[in-house]
């Protein structure tokens, strides 16, 4: 489609998984800031009901799109919807998320557990009885914050490639991704090596860890214990994040630890705020062309993968 000359100075944004918590937010600050945003949902109430509350604080350039990450059908139907409404897509924050893990909340709340104890990994060992991994929610969680990232991503590159300013992705990740908490020392090597990195190996790192937990060979081949599957779902999409970056060099392609925010991701265990977990998306997501590109952030500062 042609666009008119408000279309083409005009920037718009997705944000996946964005009816409530950090998403919510990061669509917050970017409407605020004169971007046209998509704030997607998979549920259609939820997802009306969102915007809803951003138009009654005034900010009407945000609209509702439906969108299942795990659907390709309803990515295809958005990718369509901007293909015919605005011709291009600026910015994509990938935020949609799963924990991968069934909670006994409150087995977890009696355990009492410090932040500190969370953060630094201490309290792997207590949680071991109320924080569960199963295979089905294992799968899930890496069909939704690895797998699902690269269909949308895939989906909507056509439409980034059309943004007059450079398109922007940001992956919204997490700590527990960063490649120093993966015991295995080949993994590490192996996920820390660019020159090495393809799409194909990524994939084939998931399916070595899908086998492993079927076989219950997690801890003898050094996977995480910490939240196995959200570790390694995090993990894979800062490395598809790297290649994606290399791939299209116009483009500032980025991922980021929001920090410990409270959200229902995180049974609310999290001590920061939505506003201060949002910044780190939002600034990555209006970076300045000629910004970094390929990075990890933690939140706002750039840190080691
Ligand atoms: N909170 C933290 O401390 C923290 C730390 C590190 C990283 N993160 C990351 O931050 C991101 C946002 O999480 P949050 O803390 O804001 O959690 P949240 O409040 O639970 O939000 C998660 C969002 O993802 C959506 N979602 C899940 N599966 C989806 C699917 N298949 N399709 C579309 N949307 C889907 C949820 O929708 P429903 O409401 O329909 O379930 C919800 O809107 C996640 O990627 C998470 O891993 C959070």
């Amino acid at each position: 489609m042609m666009m008119n000359d408000n279309q083409s100075t005009e920037r718009y944004a997705v944000v996946t998984g964005a009816n409530k918590g950090i998403g919510f937010e990061t669509v917050r600050q970017l409407a605020a800031s004169g971007v046209t945003v998509l704030l997607t949902a998979r549920n259609e109430k939820r997802g009306t009901e969102a915007v809803s509350l951003l138009h009654e604080l005034g900010l009407s350039k945000v609209l509702y799109h439906q969108l299942d990450v795990l659907d390709s059908q309803s990515i295809q139907a958005l990718a369509n919807f901007i293909h015919t409404q605005f011709g291009k897509l600026d910015i994509l924050v990938n935020n949609a998320g799963a924990s991968g893990v069934i909670v006994d909340e409150d087995g977890l709340r009696a355990l009492n557990i410090d932040p500190a104890s969370w953060l630094s990994g201490k309290a792997t060992n207590v949680v071991q009885d109320v924080i569960k991994t199963t295979y089905d929610t294992a799968i899930e969680c890496l069909n939704t914050n690895y797998y699902g990232v690269k269909n949308v991503t895939q989906t909507l590159l056509p439409l980034l490639q059309h943004s007059t300013s450079g398109g922007r992705i940001v992956n919204v990740s997490s700590l527990r991704g960063e490649l120093w908490r993966i015991p295995n020392e080949q993994i590490r090597k192996e996920l820390g090596n660019l020159e090495g990195l393809t799409e194909e190996k990524i994939d084939g790192f998931v399916e070595k860890f899908l086998h492993d937990l079927r076989n219950n060979e997690l801890e003898v081949n050094g996977w995480s214990k910490m939240l196995p599957a959200y570790s390694v779902s995090k993990v894979m999409l800062n490395a598809y994040t790297r290649v994606l970056a290399k791939k299209y060099p116009e483009m500032c392609i980025n991922c980021v630890h929001p920090g410990y925010v409270d959200t229902d991701l995180n049974w609310h265990t999290g001590t920061m705020t939505l506003e201060e977990g949002a910044q780190g998306s939002v600034m990555l997501a209006l970076l300045p062309a000629g910004g970094p590109s390929g990075c990890y952030f933690d939140r706002t500062q750039v840190a080691e993968f």
